[in-house]
């Protein structure tokens, strides 16, 4: 079975529902701190925390793991600032404990959530894998100590890894229940979608004088469904005997904040007001990904690229929301 961790997140269980829905059998492991129960429906879950190495390796004692698919992690730039304790604690500790137990039970492959903000501020856009990786928040830095700490223990110990580094996740599954539910909430399409539903007076542009076309910071919004797939396809190449692989994961196509909120209208047809703001601390003006590496290696194809399919699916999300 896979050993799927944070599996009740918001990536992490639109990836459970893809690989249940082509029959493979997941173990979650997630302490539902972050996560939440009814994201995996029924799907077998270990309440446990990754940072006890004792509970990581009970699963693998406790139960026959082929493969690892690590989403487990803190995912926020500015708390990562104010708090770089809980993001070398919960990112990279974790990551030991699961090797060290791969290792020990002879379980060779893994996937890995990685993320373009280990690339810190562009120098040069689409953003390749080749772009030097230099973060700028102890966010993308866990990130980047997790992909040397795959490289190292690939070369030690054979272990198989395949690191992908996400642009800006967004959407939710089209007919399943499940989306995105964080608390507090800081990305940009649920708040324009709360904004939209009364659930908050309004949205504060961060930041309307970059260098881009309108001011407003260009993103890769990329569907979660389409990040779920990449995982299905990144794992299967590791079983086909690959050893190792890093790949971004985005549209290519860059959207700035205030072309997600004219989306937002057009999809909701409700008034949603705008007040423009001071820049977010850390916020590079513009991240688009060039991901032809995944395209061509891995045969990845998102069939959702499209902005207003995005934020149609985030939507209907958010006005059926269970958790
Ligand atoms: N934004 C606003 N107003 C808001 C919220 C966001 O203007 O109320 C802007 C941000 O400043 C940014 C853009 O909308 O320019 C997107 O912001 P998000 O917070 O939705 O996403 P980020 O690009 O900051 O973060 C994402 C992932 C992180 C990852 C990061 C890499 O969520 O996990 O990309 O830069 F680390």
């Amino acid at each position: 079975m896979i050993l799927v961790t944070g599996g009740a997140g918001y990536i992490g269980s639109h990836y459970v529902r893809y690989e249940r829905d082509r029959g493979s059998e997941v173990l979650v492991l997630d302490d539902l701190r972050l996560g939440h129960r009814a994201a995996i429906d029924d799907s077998p879950l270990l309440i446990g925390d990754l940072n006890n190495a004792a509970v990581v390796d009970l699963a693998f004692r406790t139960y026959t793991i082929e493969s690892v698919v690590h989403f487990a992690a803190y995912t926020s730039v500015p708390e990562s600032v104010a708090h770089p304790d809980r993001y070398y604690g919960n990112n990279v500790v974790p990551l030991i404990h699961l090797l060290d137990s791969m290792v020990r039970h002879n379980v060779r492959n893994i996937v890995f959530s990685s993320s373009c903000a280990t690339y810190g501020d562009p120098q040069y856009i689409p953003i390749d894998e080749q772009h030097p990786q230099a973060p700028v928040s102890p966010y993308g830095e866990s990130k980047r100590v997790c992909e040397g700490m795959l490289q190292a223990y690939g070369r030690a110990y054979g272990v198989r890894y395949a690191s992908l580094r996400y642009f800006n996740a967004s959407g939710a599954h089209p007919f399943a229940a499940i989306g995105e539910s964080h608390e507090p909430e800081t990305h940009l399409i649920p708040i324009v979608l709360q904004a939209a539903l009364g659930k908050r007076d309004k949205v504060v542009v961060y930041g309307a004088d970059y260098p881009t076309p309108d001011g407003s910071c260009v993103r890769d919004y990329i569907h979660v469904c389409d990040l779920a797939e990449a995982h299905a396809l990144a794992l299967d190449r590791l079983r086909s005997g690959v050893d190792r692989g890093e790949y971004n994961l985005g549209s290519e196509t860059g959207s700035s904040v205030l072309e997600v909120i004219a989306a937002c209208r057009r999809i909701t047809g409700r008034r949603i007001t705008v007040e423009m703001g001071p820049r977010r601390p850390g916020d590079p003006p513009q991240l688009v990904a060039a991901s032809k590496k995944a395209r061509t290696e891995l045969g990845w194809r998102p069939s959702h690229p499209d902005l207003d399919e995005i934020v149609a699916t985030a939507w209907k999300w958010e006005t059926n929301r269970r958790y």
